[in-house]
C-alpha cells in the first residue's frame, strides 16, 4: 500500500531512542483511551485528543489515532474506527465531535456546532472524511480479524454517498465546507477573507453556528443561502485518497472514478500555475483563498498528481527557506505569509505552528519524489521535538518550543512516519499522568507568560537597535 508503512529507520537515531519514543506514544494513546457505554448499552472505545482539554471523540483525531494504534494494538484501532461509525446517523452523517462520557457542559457547548446548546450527542458538523482511509491502512493490519475490511462497508458507503449529495451542491466533483472547523484548520489565515468578523477565533464565529443551527444544518440550503463555503483543498485531498480506499475495499469501480474526479478538479479548478500552489475555493463563484498554508501542498500526497505540479511543489514551496524550510517540522502557514505567527495564541493554532499530522501527509510524497535526505531531515527535527517536549499539540517551527495541549493524540502519528512500532499487542506500562485541569491550566498560563515574556524581549531588543542606529546616525 502507501509509502506511510515504509520503515526506514534513521540512520543518526539508535534503536533505543526510538524505542522509547514508541513507548512513550502507546503510553500517551493508552492515558488518553476512554471506553464504557451508553446507558441504552451501546458500547463506546475511543482516544480522546488531550484530557482535559479535548475529552472528547473528534472525527479526524481518532482516524489518526486508529492508523498509529494499529502498530500497538490492533483491537483498539478497530474499535476506535467502530466507535466513529457508532456514532453517526443511518444517512451516513457522522459528526465532527461525538460526545459520549461526557457532556460538551455549559461554557463549551456554544463553541460546538450542535443542534441545540443541550443533549446533543454529537455535533451537526463535518470534520476531514479521512475514515475510509484510515479503516483500509488498520485493515491492512488486522490479520487476527479479517472480516473487519468488509464489515462495515455499507456505513461507509453511506458515508461518503452523504457527503457527495449533500457538501457537492454545484457537482464538480469537490466537497465543500461550511464552518471553518470543518477542515480541522479552525482558525487558518486561508479563511480570513471568507469569514471575516465570523472566523474561528472572533465573537462572530457564535453567529456562524447560530444561523446553521436556524437551518437545522440542511449544507444544501445553507450553501445555497449564504456565500461563505470553502471548496477546500485539504478537505478533498483526504475525500479522493479514501473514495481510492473505499474503491479497494469494495471493489466498486465507481468510487475510483468519483476520487478521479476530485483530483481532475483539484487540478482544474484550484492550481494555481504561476504561484505554483493550489487555493481553496470560496463562495458560488470559487474565489481562489490566495494564502500559503500546507492545505495549498496537501495535493502532494495524491497518488495521481502529474510530477511536474509535484517537484513545483516541492521545490518552490515546501524546500524553500524562505517558505516551508523550518529548523522544527513544516510551519502550517508558509514563514512568507503577513499572516504567519510561529508561537502560541490562545485562540489561533494553524496560523504557524508546525503539527505533526502535516508532516506524517508530507513526507510520504517527498520520499515518493527521491528527496530522501529532506524526508530524514524533517522526521529527525519532529523526533528532537517530541524527546524534548513530549507529544505536544503543535510547536514553534523556529525554536522548537512544545506548545499548547500536552499528551497531544495525533502527534503520536511520528511513530507511523518511522515506519511503525514493534511490540504490537503489549499493554504499556502506566504513565504517571491523566492531566487534571488544574495542570493544564497552569501550562496555559506558562504558555501565555512566555509567549508575552518573548514579545517583551523582542520589543526591547528593536529599541535598543534603534537607539544604536541613532547613536551611530
Ligand atoms: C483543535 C484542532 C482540530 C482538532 C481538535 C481536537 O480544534 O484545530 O483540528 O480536531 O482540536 O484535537
Amino acid at each position: 500500500m502507501r509509502a506511510y508503512l515504509r520503515e526506514r529507520p534513521l540512520a543518526a537515531f539508535d534503536r533505543g531512542r526510538l524505542a522509547l519514543l514508541r513507548a512513550e506514544a502507546h503510553r500517551v494513546l493508552a492515558g488518553n483511551w476512554r471506553e464504557g457505554s451508553l446507558a441504552d448499552g451501546t458500547p463506546y472505545g475511543f482516544t480522546c485528543p488531550a484530557p482535559p482539554r479535548y475529552r472528547h471523540q473528534w472525527y479526524w483525531d481518532s482516524c489518526f489515532h486508529a492508523i498509529v494504534w494499529r502498530h500497538f494494538q490492533p483491537a483498539r484501532a478497530r474499535e476506535e474506527l467502530r466507535t466513529l461509525m457508532r456514532g453517526g446517523r443511518l444517512d451516513g452523517f457522522i459528526p465532527h465531535t461525538i460526545f459520549w462520557h461526557d457532556d460538551a457542559g455549559w461554557r463549551r457547548a456554544p463553541f460546538y456546532a450542535t443542534h441545540s446548546l443541550r443533549g446533543d450527542r454529537g455535533t451537526a458538523h463535518i470534520q476531514t472524511p479521512l475514515l475510509a482511509l484510515a479503516w483500509e491502512l488498520v485493515a491492512a493490519h488486522s490479520p487476527d480479524e479479517p472480516g473487519f475490511a468488509t464489515e462495515a462497508l455499507d456505513g461507509l458507503r453511506l458515508h461518503y454517498d452523504w457527503l457527495g449529495r449533500h457538501r457537492d451542491p454545484d457537482g464538480d466533483g469537490l466537497i465543500s465546507i461550511i464552518h471553518p472547523d470543518e477542515s480541522g484548520l479552525d482558525d487558518s489565515p486561508k479563511y480570513d477573507a471568507v469569514f471575516g468578523w465570523m472566523s474561528h477565533y472572533l465573537p462572530g464565529y457564535f453567529w456562524l453556528v447560530e444561523r446553521s443551527r436556524r437551518l437545522r444544518y440542511d449544507s444544501r440550503a445553507i450553501i445555497a443561502r449564504y456565500d461563505e463555503h470553502v471548496e477546500d483543498v485539504i478537505v478533498n485531498v483526504f475525500y479522493a485518497l479514501a473514495l481510492r480506499s473505499l474503491a479497494r475495499l469494495t471493489g466498486d469501480e465507481s468510487y475510483r472514478d468519483r476520487a478521479i474526479r476530485t483530483e481532475r478538479a483539484l487540478i482544474e479548478l484550484c492550481w494555481d500555475d504561476e504561484r505554483g500552489l493550489f487555493w481553496d475555493l470560496a463562495g458560488s463563484d470559487h474565489t481562489p483563498l490566495r494564502v500559503s498554508t500546507w492545505s495549498s501542498l496537501a495535493p502532494l500526497a495524491l497518488p495521481s498528481l502529474p510530477e511536474p505540479i509535484a517537484r513545483t511543489l516541492i521545490e518552490e514551496h515546501l524546500l524553500h527557506p524562505r517558505r516551508y524550510r523550518a529548523p522544527y517540522g513544516i510551519p502550517s502557514v508558509s514563514m512568507e505569509e503577513p499572516s504567519f505567527h510561529a508561537g502560541w495564541h490562545l485562540f489561533r493554532c494553524w496560523r504557524g505552528p508546525s503539527w505533526i499530522n502535516t508532516s506524517w501527509l508530507l513526507v510520504p510524497a517527498l520520499r515518493r519524489f527521491g528527496y530522501e535526505s529532506d524526508a530524514d531531515r524533517i522526521v529527525a527535527s519532529c523526533i528532537r521535538l517530541v524527546e524534548r517536549h513530549g507529544f505536544r499539540e503543535y510547536y514553534n517551527p523556529l525554536n522548537g518550543e512544545g506548545l499548547a495541549a500536552r499528551r497531544f493524540g495525533w502527534s503520536t502519528l511520528l511513530i507511523d512516519l518511522l515506519g511503525g512500532a514493534d511490540g504490537a499487542g503489549q499493554t504499556p506500562s502506566d504513565g504517571p499522568f491523566v492531566g487534571s485541569l488544574r495542570e493544564e491550566l497552569r501550562s496555559m498560563g506558562a504558555e501565555a507568560a512566555g509567549e508575552a515574556a518573548r514579545r517583551l524581549n523582542r520589543r526591547a531588543a528593536a529599541a535598543a537597535a534603534a537607539a544604536r542606529r541613532l547613536r551611530s546616525g
